[in-house]
């Protein structure tokens, strides 16, 4: 492993780890954020390219408010009106986004340095980054120690491992927010993606993007993703959804087997033949289709990014789910472990 110095942020130093599997995948990641700078796969001719947006340095990523490639906590996604009431008692939370609390807060995780520990062993080569959340950091309460362990294997998968522990009860909702264009960083929109997603319902939203509540059938809709579809075939159909969305900004409800990992999405590239498949034990995947991205941002190499250059995959808890008490729950509480699992597996279809 490849250890490289990335910088510092408020004096904590601030590195940049190169992992390399035995097929010469290579994701690169800093402790900053556990951000995800890129990752490198070949495409159905071999050719490698970056396939995540992202920055060539450090001070791209500290403004970063598109939460490129970044660890996302305490909560990700939205906390309708900032606030919520557990066991009694109302927290608020800074309302980052119009009335709502977005992804942790003005600093959530995405935005601290965590300590790395890098580790090889017999699955893989990995980082293990720990970060210990103050009681009352951000409005939430407990002190609340996670742990992210990023393992890359000779399969060719980028597993992400959670957990979490508190000493009060909180809310926590932990992912993965990095932007995929399987075409490449900075080639274009990825409008030509073909997605499927093992959801046959998701969770409508309101103006704020806050799911109003009810588990509704994507079928007969434009979020029907149960067979492959290209992304871009329907993202302007005069959907109320879409509307309200600017396109895919939608928490669905993925269809569970077991409660080990399950297929929740499968996104092909058809020109490169890159794949994606996304496994995780989360109730939900919040497909995100770059609508915000909107030409202001320049990333990696000069490249421009504009509308729905790269795509989210967000394995996580529904949405709001501090108050929405039919949703599954997302409460950790004292003694009790908090563990969820994400795996991307690349590869490609010839
Ligand atoms: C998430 C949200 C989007 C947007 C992005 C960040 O994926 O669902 O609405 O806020 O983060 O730009």
């Amino acid at each position: 492993m490849k250890k490289e110095k990335f910088g510092s942020v408020q004096g904590n130093a601030v590195t940049l780890y190169t992992l390399t599997n035995s097929n010469g995948l290579e994701v690169r990641a800093t402790n900053f954020g556990g951000i995800i700078v890129s990752v490198r796969t070949p495409d159905k001719q071999g050719r490698m390219d970056d396939i995540v947006l992202g920055f060539d340095d450090l001070q791209g990523y500290l403004d970063n408010k598109p939460y490129f490639g970044a660890i996302i906590g305490r909560y990700a996604n939205r906390i309708a009106a900032a606030r919520f009431t557990l066991d009694g008692v109302q927290y608020s939370l800074a309302a980052n986004n119009g009335p709502n609390s977005l992804h942790g807060g003005i600093k959530g995780f995405n935005k601290v340095v965590w300590s790395a520990e890098p580790f090889e062993n017999s699955t893989g080569v990995g980082l293990i980054f720990t970060y210990t959340s103050k009681d009352g950091e951000e409005g939430y309460p407990g002190n609340l120690r996670a742990k992210v362990t990023y393992t890359l294997t000779d399969q060719n998968e980028l597993t992400f491992d959670y957990e979490a522990m508190t000493d009060k009860a909180t809310p926590v909702n932990l992912t993965q927010h990095s932007y995929f264009n399987l075409a490449g960083d900075g080639r274009g929109d990825i409008l030509g993606h073909e997605l499927t997603l093992n959801a046959d319902r998701f969770t409508p939203v309101d103006k704020n993007l806050i799911p109003t509540g009810e588990l509704r059938a994507v079928k007969n809709s434009p979020l029907d993703f149960t067979k492959s579809t290209r992304i871009g075939s329907r993202i302007n159909d005069k959907d109320e959804q879409l509307v309200l969305g600017h396109g895919y900004d939608h928490n669905f409800v993925i269809h569970r087997t077991d409660p080990g990992p399950v297929l929740a999405a499968h996104l092909r590239e058809p020109q490169t033949g890159r794949v994606l498949d996304v496994y995780t034990t989360e109730p939900g995947v919040q497909f995100y289709s770059g609508n915000f991205l909107d030409g202001t941002i320049t990333g990696k190499q000069g490249h421009v990014y504009k509308q729905r250059f790269g795509l989210a995959l967000e394995p996580q808890h529904f949405p709001d789910s501090p108050n929405h008490p039919e949703f599954p729950s997302t409460i950790l509480r004292p003694g009790q472990v908090y563990q969820s699992r994400t795996v991307y597996k690349f590869s490609v279809e010839k």
